[in-house]
């Protein structure tokens, strides 16, 4: 067994597809309005693929802008991990795919299920593969084309979501730097509370599982909201008492995207600095395994992220999947 090291973010990219429809979008397709929208859930707007854009392609362009910024070409990459619930096919995994599209040499890999705590359980997975010093470069890419799986009749819904994704490069820290801890969780207890019925081998598609709309994301809003309004804050309770952090020695916090609401609330109860909140749902939307990612970049661009930054992660998804990470920031 190798003396097992520390793994760090060495690079960060994102992509989001162009096209934006705005909550006044909405206004034409279901009954819904912009107030409804932004106060229920914070978003204002989220960009959706045109058609024949897959999970793979957004994955790419952030995975492209990754390796720009490590100044590296797609050889050195030793393991693509694409974090996922819209794979482009249900097999191959997207990650071979996006290796392929990439020219990735010599690299393997494979496809994480984890909803909206994807991205985090990818990272700690690509970071473990780093700790045991059998891998030195690890891809690992949050994508989702949350607009292939909603019905854009129903309106509790179908505004929630957008498309995007980030991938991070992971590579080993040369000192106590890099990620450090983390706390995941997964409850199937919560299984029917935000889930996908049809396609998979319970009910594989066939014309009634699509005429009764099992193709699409099902969602009790209530109960998830109340999940997640719990279990968010507990698991980053649990991970700062146990690394001897207090909430104000956050500079960053980064949670995933799903409501303002939910994210304002474990803010609260944590007791976290207002400064150190990153919310960017009013331009995204919920882009499931995207959204952290995407957040770390907006933190970048707005200054708010630094190298050597305390920065606390957290997510709740479908599954119920909950997770929280501890890192000190290397870019
Ligand atoms: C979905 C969510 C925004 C709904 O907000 P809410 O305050 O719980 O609203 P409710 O579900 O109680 O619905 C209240 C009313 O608003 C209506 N409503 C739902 N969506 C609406 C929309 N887009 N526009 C207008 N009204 C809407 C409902 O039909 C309901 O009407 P009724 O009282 O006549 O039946 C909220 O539950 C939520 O964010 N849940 C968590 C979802 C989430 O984060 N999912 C991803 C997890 S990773």
């Amino acid at each position: 067994m190798n003396k097992l090291v520390r793994a760090k973010i060495s690079a960060l990219g994102t992509y989001v597809p162009p096209r934006v429809m705005t909550n006044r979008d909405f206004e034409k397709i279901v009954e819904t309005s912009d107030e409804w929208i932004v106060s229920r859930t914070g978003i204002r707007e989220r960009h959706i693929v045109d058609k024949g854009v897959a999970t793979s392609d957004l994955a790419v362009e952030a995975a492209k802008a990754a390796l720009a910024e490590r100044g590296m070409g797609p050889d050195g990459i030793e393991a693509i991990v694409v974090a996922t619930v819209t794979p482009d096919m249900l097999f191959p995994s997207t990650a071979c795919l996006v290796q392929h599209k990439l020219g990735t040499k010599g690299a393997w890999g494979f496809d994480l299920s984890a909803a909206c705590s994807a991205f985090l359980f990818g990272l700690q997975t690509g970071a473990q593969f780093v700790a045991t010093g059998t891998h030195r470069k690890v891809l690992v890419i949050g994508a989702d084309v949350m607009s292939s799986i909603l019905d854009y009749t129903d309106r509790a819904t179908c505004i929630l979501f957008g498309d995007g994704a980030g991938a991070v490069i992971l590579e080993p820290a040369e000192d106590d730097s890099g990620i450090f801890d983390f706390v995941h969780e997964i409850d199937g207890a919560g299984a029917c509370s935000l889930y996908m019925p049809g396609g998979g081998s319970l009910h594989p598609s066939t014309h009634e599982t699509v005429d009764k709309k099992m193709h699409y994301v099902h969602q009790d809003g209530q109960s998830v909201f109340k999940f997640a309004v719990k279990k968010m804050a507990e698991v980053c309770e649990t991970l700062l008492t146990r690394n001897n952090v207090k909430a104000s020695d956050i500079d960053c916090f980064i949670p995933h995207q799903a409501n303002q609401r939910i994210i304002q609330a474990t803010a609260d109860r944590l007791g976290l600095r207002p400064e150190s909140v990153i919310i960017n749902i009013d331009r995204y939307g919920n882009t499931t395994a995207g959204t952290i990612p995407l957040a770390m970049q907006t933190a970048r661009e707005d200054g708010r992220l630094k190298r050597g930054d305390l920065v606390l992660l957290a997510s709740v998804g479908a599954g119920f999947t909950v997770g929280a990470t501890l890192l000190r920031w290397t870019i």
